[in-house]
């Protein structure tokens, strides 16, 4: 069979991807295990995605890990959540810092369990001098979060400094976000099929290609991940423009 890797042009790589991955629960329930199943599982498909990224180097991967609104899940669910967080980000820390991947977080860590929030701060700090790819977790974060976080701190620097509304321009407004530094969305994948976002990086994926898998996200492998970048090659990306000033921009 052949690699559909070889299918993918090295020139054309987004420079950010981001995932949605879900579909854990209803893995694991379909077999008539529990929920918990479907989230040790996921590790392997966390792997697969990391390491492909890794492989055609695309610099940013960002994996939607914990939301504001998973909170709501039932206790035991969240704190299975924080153990197996916890447990991964001991055992992969390693293999990370060998890979050459820096570790960042995106949303409030501060009110994580602090045994995860001090293993989180020490993988970023062990990792970040590291100049392969960025690995960026997203967790507990809510896009709304982030938009309001940023709102506050701008009106706070409009009262406290000299900082004038009409110069807040889009680079302003970004420096305020977790994802500042880091560039915009190309291509977000979510599993399990739903077709929604779920208060995921809504400012960043404004221009980025979407797509919707119907597989769960324990069944994700590299081959999906190749698939995925193949796809959205063939994509035009038009900025508002017209399929013919693309042509021409290009030649
Ligand atoms: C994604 O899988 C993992 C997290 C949200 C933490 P789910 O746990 O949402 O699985 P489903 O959607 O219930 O099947
Ligand atoms: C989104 O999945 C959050 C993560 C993957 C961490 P959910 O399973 O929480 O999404 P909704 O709430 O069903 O849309
Ligand atoms: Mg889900």
């Amino acid at each position: 069979m052949e690699d559909i890797k070889q299918l993918i042009d090295k020139k054309k790589l987004p420079k950010h991807v981001a995932i949605i991955m879900d579909g854990n629960g209803r893995w694991a329930t379909s077999q008539g295990k529990e929920r918990t199943f479907g989230h040790k599982s996921a590790i392997q498909a966390v792997r697969n995605a990391v390491n492909a990224c890794n492989e055609i180097e695309i610099p940013y991967l960002t994996l939607y890990t914990f939301s504001t609104e998973n909170w709501n899940r039932p206790e035991e669910e969240v704190s299975a959540l924080m153990n197996l967080l916890f447990e991964t980000l001991l055992n992969e820390a390693d293999d990370l810092y060998s890979k050459g991947l820096r570790l960042k977080v995106i949303g409030d860590i501060s009110a994580m369990p602090k045994m995860v929030y001090d293993q989180l701060n020490h993988v970023m700090e062990i990792t970040k001098d590291n100049k392969g790819g960025t690995l960026i977790l997203a967790l507990n974060y809510g896009s709304q979060a982030e938009i309001l976080n940023a709102v506050k701190n701008i009106a706070k620097e409009v009262k406290n400094t000299n900082l004038q509304p009409e110069n807040i321009t889009k680079d302003v407004f970004e420096s305020f976000l977790y994802t500042k530094d880091i560039p915009p969305v190309d291509l977000m994948i979510r599993t399990s099929g739903e077709v929604r976002i779920s208060n995921f990086l809504l400012w960043q994926i404004a221009y980025a290609e979407l797509q919707f898998l119907d597989i769960l996200w324990p069944d994700f492998t590299r081959e999906e991940f190749f698939k995925a970048i193949v796809r959205y090659q063939n994509k035009e990306r038009r900025y508002g423009k017209t399929s013919d000033q693309i042509k021409a921009d290009k030649a």
